[in-house]
């Protein structure tokens, strides 16, 4: 943890809150089932604010008080929970280790709150999923504005701090991007280990362990988002999980997968034979998709809109889709009314940071984001004709030899100043480097 980097982006917080309040509270403990819990995860909000790793906790940003700016409130120690739940950080330690400048137990949190709040002008708060606590923070809202007349001061609005955190989160630090090139080459070694081994007759989860054994030999938190390990007709399937199937020589394999490092992700996906080659279909349709990709990574630079990018996945896509007959249409009409939807149904990328689909915007209002140095971005394209592929109406039907394909090829793409770099690069996807 870098003591720097959490610092900064509490004063730039501070800074953009300028008179009001902000309250972000900790993630909640997922339970599994009955009495036992997933491991616990931070909100990516919380985390990149406080660095502070426990449930039951909340930060409060009050620029405007006298004493305290940046208050915590955090699970005492206790010595019987500990024993059955693992250590806490406590009340002092929290404050010397985590540069809050008041730190309270969470129980006293109703009995606090209100004097951060009364010489506020606004309420940040996001209403997350906890009703309870969303419920919590409106009383205390709630009876501010009832005291507004009388005490002259107080907030009289709530904002969500989306925009503000969004905005923050969206370029990477010096640190940030150094634990997402960890992220980056922990998942690569993975994907290279299993173009090595994918052969027929394997299951699916035989290289899903393969690869998330990796990910923790490595130090990795684990995988940063349920592993996709898809073959044959599965590859159709976007968010596919079971991973339970074998796989057939004939088949493409797609694998969707990456990896968390002290929260920051990788997210990497390639497509090739599970035997030595493609067959034609499969080799057309994934220098398509390639093809594809590599025009929209060409337009990810400073200065060029979101929009771009998408849109000239898009035109090759469709393009292409139209000369082999799959699309019936003149291209523009084809972009215009998305008949290439049922083939490419999802966006050619997303931000990539704390969260997979990381926070940052494409647009506000009408204008679009315009890439900057320092963002990340993922660039993945695809093609994916289900076996009971059904056309939209006025379109051809598939003949049966292209039914049953599914390629994606994704990389993560850091915009740098002169245009970017493409931080996935070990991991092949050139024909020549996955047939064999
Ligand atoms: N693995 C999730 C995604 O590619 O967006
Ligand atoms: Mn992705
Ligand atoms: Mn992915």
């Amino acid at each position: 943890m870098l003591h720097s980097d959490f610092q900064r982006r509490r004063s730039q917080l501070l800074s953009k809150i300028a008179g009001g309040t902000a309250i972000f509270n900790a993630a909640p403990q997922a339970v599994m089932h009955n009495d036992v819990e997933y491991n616990f995860r931070q909100d990516s909000a919380f985390y990149y604010l406080t660095g502070f790793n426990e449930t039951d906790a909340v930060a409060v940003f009050a620029p405007h008080h006298d004493e305290h700016q940046y208050i915590l409130f955090v699970q005492p120690k206790d010595r019987a929970k500990e024993t059955w739940s693992g250590y806490r950080v406590g009340v002092d330690a929290a404050k010397e280790h985590y540069g809050a400048d008041m730190v309270y137990p969470i129980a006293e949190l109703d009995q606090h709150l209100p004097k951060y709040l009364e010489k506020a002008d606004k309420l940040y708060y996001h209403f997350g999923i906890d009703q309870a606590f969303n419920d919590r923070i409106l009383n205390h809202y709630r009876s501010g504005v009832r005291q507004y007349d009388r005490r002259g001061t107080g907030p009289l609005s709530i904002a969500d701090p989306m925009a503000v955190m969004s905005a923050l989160r969206l370029h990477k630090s010096d640190y940030e991007l150094s634990q997402m090139r960890q992220a980056v080459a922990i998942a690569a070694e993975a994907h290279n280990l299993a173009i090595q081994k994918r052969k027929p007759g394997l299951y699916e989860y035989e290289l899903q362990a393969e690869m998330e054994m990796i990910f923790r030999q490595h130090g990795a938190i684990g995988p940063a988002y349920p592993s996709i390990v898809a073959s044959g007709a599965n590859s159709c399937i976007l968010h596919y999980v079971e991973n339970d199937r074998q796989m057939q020589d004939g088949e493409l394999l797609l694998i969707d997968a990456g990896c968390s490092v002290n929260y920051y992700n990788s997210d990497i996906t390639r497509t090739y034979p599970v035997g030595d080659r493609f067959s034609p279909e499969q080799r057309i349709l994934y220098e398509l998709v390639l093809k594809a990709q590599l025009a929209a990574i060409d337009k990810i630079k400073p200065g060029n809109p979101w929009n771009e990018f998408d849109d000239t996945a898009v035109r090759v896509i469709s393009e292409g889709l139209i000369e082999l007959g799959l699309i019936v249409g003149e291209l523009d009409t084809v972009i215009k009314d998305k008949l290439y939807k049922p083939f490419f149904m999802h966006g050619t990328g997303h931000w990539l940071g704390l969260d997979v689909h990381d926070v940052g915007g494409r647009k506000t209002g009408d204008l679009w984001h315009t890439f900057a140095p320092n963002q990340v971005i993922t660039a993945e394209p695809g093609i994916y004709i289900r076996s009971d592929f059904e056309p939209l109406e006025g379109q051809p039907m598939v003949p049966d030899r292209w039914l049953g394909i599914g390629i994606r090829i994704e990389d993560d793409i850091l915009v740098t100043p002169d245009g970017n770099e493409v931080l996935t690069a070990a991991v092949p996807k050139a024909i020549e480097f996955l047939e064999r």
